[in-house]
């Protein structure tokens, strides 16, 4: 909803509970004086009043104490009187980097404008954007800023467009999508850190006095740093706290910008990471940023990750499998690896069958002469000899046992050793004279070359015209090095990292059109693009290449405070664990991959039968569940020794249905039982634990817990089903 005040001066963007505010100034200087919970009145000019002024800041436009350093700015432009980090930087062909963005009208329209090219969050019924017209009156350069309020869905999201109306060529060298200024620095920083194999590790930090946050400059959002961030208000926990949230719908470089200035002001910033970007705007050209999401939370992590949730299951996926329960699968890669042939497979089928598996995955190794990561990424051709028949066959086959049928692709790289890669080296992203270095033995295609989006898209389309794949794994596995394209002009080399987005985004918008049906998973080396852009053509991911159980609950703790838990792939695998040696007993490892899409990757061939019996039963029971973990209200539960002790919940939306789940890693000498509290059950109803027989009203649950038996060996896993009465 947005309320314009009869002077035209104050904006209220709001949503059921959170509000922000907007205030153009008589100087036509564009101001948000406030974001947070809904406020039922508009008239907030005073804050901006009441900043007294300080000193040794510069004056603006010759008025005396009017110090743009002091104020809350939307767009703060670059070289005038404000000299914290600028929201972007334009470099006119003078040579002048100084620029002044003002107000210059605002337009409203009810849902949201199509970015184009680029991933959104799509509008509801309730959704509103307010568009303001920033002007370079100087240069005739023009900013567009679209704010849009998710109403029901407590979210907004901000992106911007750059119109070059000069005469002149404008070369961007910065631009952020959105840049919020606190008037104080009563915060945290949270971010999601980590590594291949450990991703999304939630790191939380002071913040000091200068320059802090994340950013990525791998050509992926990456492993090291998820497009995320959020400033948390003190002693902020899952249900207590202010949680001002950011999240890039964006699967390029990134930089997540925090700065505390000298007045202890904060300045959060997000955007594409200006480090080694330069765009350049011929007249009347546009430059369209991607968007952010910015969520409000007064009520501490937890309904920060629920609304993220909701927004993103409803939204953000798309297609007919965003709103679809998505199937058990069996992936024979850490089954197989590269030793496999029909046979292998078809036994593989035969048992993922026999326990309720629906759907059976054929990783990496399949096409071309590829038996192991030396070779043949580009040659999308199946390797008959290997597969004992034609793809179209092995489908049938499988299909046959009625599963589906999916298949790997890493269409983004080439292999020097394959056929693409003779005819065509200079598809490969290069530097000129120098070498160009390998990771995984394998080199990234230019994306930034519509030809080679024209080869994948074709090469990869075959495939899946070929044969019945109901299941595509999307795979990238290598950063770049030595940035550089054959098709670029040495001008717009600058332009390449963000260009391959481009590329990409547009290969999957034309797969996915074509191929409507299939259940796509994106996967970066396991997490290394879990972002919302890759969400948007993609509904689901594979969280980490690290499969081990213990290892996953810090991992997908971290995902799941942004990510919903229908997008977590979530995989059961073999012990000892192929990452960490660790032997997790099975129960533990299938209650930790129920905290998403669960699946199985490992050789059921080498199961006992009682392994065999308690997986089916696994499977089985995860079927039941299967509407609430993916749908359902997400409660991370608290109270616990958080290094070692691990729980969550999950409500039916129609609140009829609870799972709730607790691991401890390592059970410890002479302690008690304790007790479990549930989260968020409506009062006054009786739920009943399916395996127990026992009965408790929602406030038992909530308020006394349940009881969690005195643990006596590491790796113990708990796990209880309601059902209303
Ligand atoms: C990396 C992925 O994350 C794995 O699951 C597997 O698909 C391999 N690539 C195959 O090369």
């Amino acid at each position: 909803m947005i309320i314009v005040n009869e002077q035209e001066t104050l904006f209220h963007v709001c949503t059921k509970e959170t509000s922000l505010i907007f205030q153009v100034t008589t100087t036509k200087h564009l101001l948000m004086n406030y974001f947070g919970k809904r406020l039922p009145d508009i008239n907030t000019e005073y804050i901006i009043k009441d900043i007294e002024r300080v000193s040794y800041l510069s004056d603006t436009d010759l008025i005396k104490d009017f110090k743009l350093e002091q104020l809350p700015q939307v767009f703060p432009s670059y070289g005038i009187t404000d000299l914290r980090k600028p929201a972007f930087e334009f470099m006119f062909e003078d040579g002048s980097r100084t620029s002044d963005l003002r107000y210059n009208g605002y337009d409203i329209c009810v849902g949201k404008s199509k970015l184009d090219g680029l991933p959104q969050v799509e509008p509801n019924k309730d959704t509103d954007s307010i568009v303001f017209e920033l002007i370079d009156d100087i240069k005739g350069i023009k900013v567009f800023i679209t704010i849009s309020a998710h109403y029901s869905e407590n979210a907004f999201t901000q992106s911007v467009k750059v119109i070059n109306c000069s005469e002149e060529n404008v070369k961007i060298n910065r631009l952020m999508s959105v840049n919020l200024d606190f008037l104080n620095n009563h915060f945290k920083l949270l971010t999601l850190s980590g590594a291949w194999g450990r991703e999304n590790e939630i790191k939380i930090n002071p913040i000091q006095q200068g320059f802090q946050g994340v950013e990525s400059l791998r050509g992926a959002s990456g492993h090291g740093q998820n497009p995320f961030g959020a400033l948390l208000t003190p002693h902020t926990t899952e249900t207590y706290g202010e949680v001002y949230a950011l999240n890039f719908v964006y699967s390029g470089n990134f930089i997540l910008n925090v700065e505390e200035d000298m007045h202890q002001n904060i300045r959060m910033q997000m955007g594409i990471s200006p480090f080694d970007f330069e765009w350049t705007l011929e007249p009347e050209q546009v430059f369209q940023s991607p968007e952010v999401v910015m969520v409000y939370s007064d009520q501490g992590l937890g309904k920060m990750t629920r609304i993220f949730h909701a927004l993103y299951r409803n939204n953000l996926l798309q297609g007919i499998w965003s709103r679809k329960e998505r199937p058990i699968l069996l992936n024979n890669w850490e089954a197989t690896y590269f030793n496999f042939n029909q046979e292998k497979l078809l036994d593989l089928a035969t048992k993922a069958k026999e326990i309720g598996i629906e759907l059976f995955v054929l990783d990496d190794g399949w096409f071309a002469e590829r038996e192991n990561a030396d070779s043949s990424l580009g040659d999308w051709y199946p390797n008959q000899k290997k597969l004992g028949g034609t793809l179209a066959e092995l489908a049938d086959k499988i299909n046959q046992k009625e599963l589906m049928f999916g298949l790997w692709f890493e269409p983004e790289m080439v292999s020097p050793n394959s056929k693409l890669y003779l005819e065509h080296p200079e598809w490969a992203i290069q530097c000129d004279g120098r070498l160009v270095q390998q990771s995984r033995q394998q080199y990234i295609l230019d994306l930034a070359n519509p030809q080679v989006c024209d080869y994948i898209v074709e090469s990869i389309s075959n495939v899946l015209r070929s044969a019945n794949i109901q299941y595509v794994k999307w795979d990238m596995n290598r950063n770049f090095t030595n940035l550089g394209s054959t098709y670029l002009s040495p001008k717009k080399q600058k332009e390449q990292a963000h260009r391959y987005i481009l590329g990409l985004y547009s290969i999957l918008e034309n797969i996915l059109r074509q191929f409507p049906n299939v259940l796509f998973e994106s996967c970066a080396g396991g997490g290394g693009r879990f972002d919302p852009g890759m969400l948007y053509y993609m509904p689901q991911t594979w969280t980490s290449d690290d499969t081990d159980a213990i290892e996953r609950l810090r991992i997908q703790q971290g995902t799941s405070l942004v990510y919903p838990l229908i997008s977590m792939g979530c995989h059961v695998s073999a012990v000892p664990n192929h990452q960490v040696g660790r032997d997790t007993p099975l129960r533990t490892r299938g209650i930790v991959a129920m905290e998403g899409n669960l699946g199985y990757e490992l050789d059921l061939l080498q199961e006992s039968s009682e392994s065999l019996q308690n997986l089916k039963k696994q499977v089985h029971f995860y079927k039941k569940i299967r509407k609430t973990i993916q749908f359902g209200q997400f409660y991370r539960l608290t109270e616990l020794d958080n290094k070692n002790q691990y729980a969550w919940q999950v409500v039916s939306n129609d609140q009829k249905e609870i799972v709730a789940s607790y691991v401890q890693i390592l059970a410890k000498c002479n302690t008690l039982s304790k007790r479990l509290k549930l989260s968020g059950l409506p009062h006054g109803e009786i739920y009943l634990e399916v395996e127990s027989g026992q009965k408790y009203t929602s406030e038992e649950l909530m308020y006394i817990g349940l009881s969690v038996p005195r643990i006596r060996q590491d790796y113990s896993a708990f796990q209880w089903y309601f059902v209303e009465e």
